[in-house]
């Protein structure tokens, strides 16, 4: 919609007088239109063509459910990981809550047992500890964002059964010490992997270590469908329970009893499951997405090298340490902590430029606050934390401009 229709909207619903609904819509466009021309924080870039010729194998076979491409995805999946068994689902929140499941059911943990976890994330993380009947630990962060090993080992107790690990904005922090107190103490890691999608630690795509990687494929994150995730167990046979659960318990998919030459209709509930599987449509896009998941993290890469070196000279800002060697972020996030943190994200507002929060202590939020004052470092964090726009759709000159903006910004500090 151009801008001069979207005015001659506006005047013309003017011109109606009162005409409400009508105003709306035009104010709505036109909203939409300058929302256009701001930079956005994350603007996922779709392989259009791709994307469709993929979907159109779904709708010309008459197949959109699950099985078919999901299956295809899977197979991608694991060859890209290294993992032996994955499992598309239609979130990382459902990767989450089934991951806890699986482990909770095949370990024998009992209500109330506990699992470590960082404050500093999206709530999915901890509701999902919460579904399972568990209580979420929170340990701090350290200078990288990501939970600290010291706290971690300083929350433990006798009713710990596992670590949550969350790589924020693609970071692994120092996931590696996290895995090896794990295997020291005999506690389970689940890593929240839905901002490291592309992450390499030590040169292999991160996650090896843990018992269940779960990742996220939503309509914002370096490999965007819509919205869908992908869990993989260290061991196929969780990963064999996750398939059920997903599918409400049912021990054959659909696909599976369909794909013979005749439509076999029975099969056995064995749990109390879910519906949580992914679709062949999502799947499809994950195909497509897949093919330019190195090509566009690429750019994130080159934006995120632009900011490290533009930035460093700047005392009054502080960039989240990436362990060298350790890790090549995916940089689904870039993030930046500042004095005033809400003061410049005004201003970058009012310069077209929007800017995050990842994210606010959930021990701030009603639901986790018996944690409040447990993780001093996270509520520092979530006090003064910036993420600037990253994604592989930015020109050399937004980023230009969004450096020249911040800078002059924080030159006035
Ligand atoms: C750290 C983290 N964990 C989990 C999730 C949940 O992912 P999904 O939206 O695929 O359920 C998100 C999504 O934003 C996230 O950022």
């Amino acid at each position: 919609m151009g801008n001069v229709m979207i005015g001659n909207l506006i005047k013309y619903s003017k011109q109606l007088n009162n005409n409400d609904v009508f105003m709306n819509e035009a104010l709505q466009m036109e909203k939409a239109a300058s929302v256009g021309k701001r930079i956005r924080l994350f603007y996922p870039k779709y392989h259009v063509e791709e994307c469709l010729a993929q979907i159109r194998e779904c709708l010309e076979i008459g197949w959109t459910g699950n099985g078919f491409k999901t299956e295809q995805f899977e197979e991608v999946w694991i060859k890209y990981t290294g993992q032996n068994n994955a499992l598309f689902l239609n979130s990382c929140s459902a990767a989450l809550e089934l991951a806890l499941d699986v482990l909770k059911t095949e370990y024998g943990w009992d209500d109330g047992d506990e699992v470590i976890t960082t404050p500093n994330t999206f709530v999915s993380t901890n509701h999902a500890i919460l579904h399972n009947g568990l209580k979420p630990v929170f340990a701090d962060i350290d200078d990288t964002n990501c939970l600290d090993p010291l706290d971690v080992e300083r929350k433990m107790s006798q009713k710990t059964r596992a670590v949550l690990f969350v790589g924020i904005g693609g970071n692994a922090g120092r996931y590696l010490d996290i895995a090896k107190i794990c295997m020291e103490n005999g506690l389970k890691l689940i890593l929240d992997a839905s901002h490291m999608v592309g992450t390499k630690i030590r040169g292999e795509v991160a996650g090896r270590e843990a018992d269940a990687v779960c990742y996220s494929f939503q309509s914002v994150k370096n490999l965007t469908t819509a919205d869908s995730g992908m869990l993989c167990f260290n061991k196929p046979e969780l990963g064999k329970q996750a398939r059920k659960k997903a599918w409400l318990g049912i021990n054959q998919g659909t696909y599976e009893r369909n794909s013979e030459n005749a439509y076999r209709w029975n099969y056995d509930v064995e749990y109390i499951g879910y519906k949580y599987q992914g679709n062949s449509v999502m799947a499809a896009m994950a195909l497509a997405q897949f093919q330019f998941l190195d090509q566009d993290n690429a750019i994130r890469d080159k934006v995120a090298s632009y900011y490290d070196e533009k930035l460093a000279p700047y005392r009054n800002l502080a960039i989240p340490v990436r362990i060298p060697n350790d890790c090549k972020s995916s940089h689904h996030l870039y993030q930046i902590l500042v004095d005033d943190r809400d003061r410049m994200i005004d201003r970058m507002n009012e310069a077209g430029i929007e800017c995050g929060v990842h994210y606010v202590s959930n021990t701030r939020y009603s639901m986790y606050s018996y944690a409040r004052g447990t993780c001093p470092r996270a509520e520092y964090v979530s006090d003064h934390v910036i993420s600037l726009p990253i994604h592989a759709a930015l020109t050399d000159s937004e980023i230009q401009y969004i450096i020249n903006t911040l800078i002059g910004i924080l030159k006035e500090e």
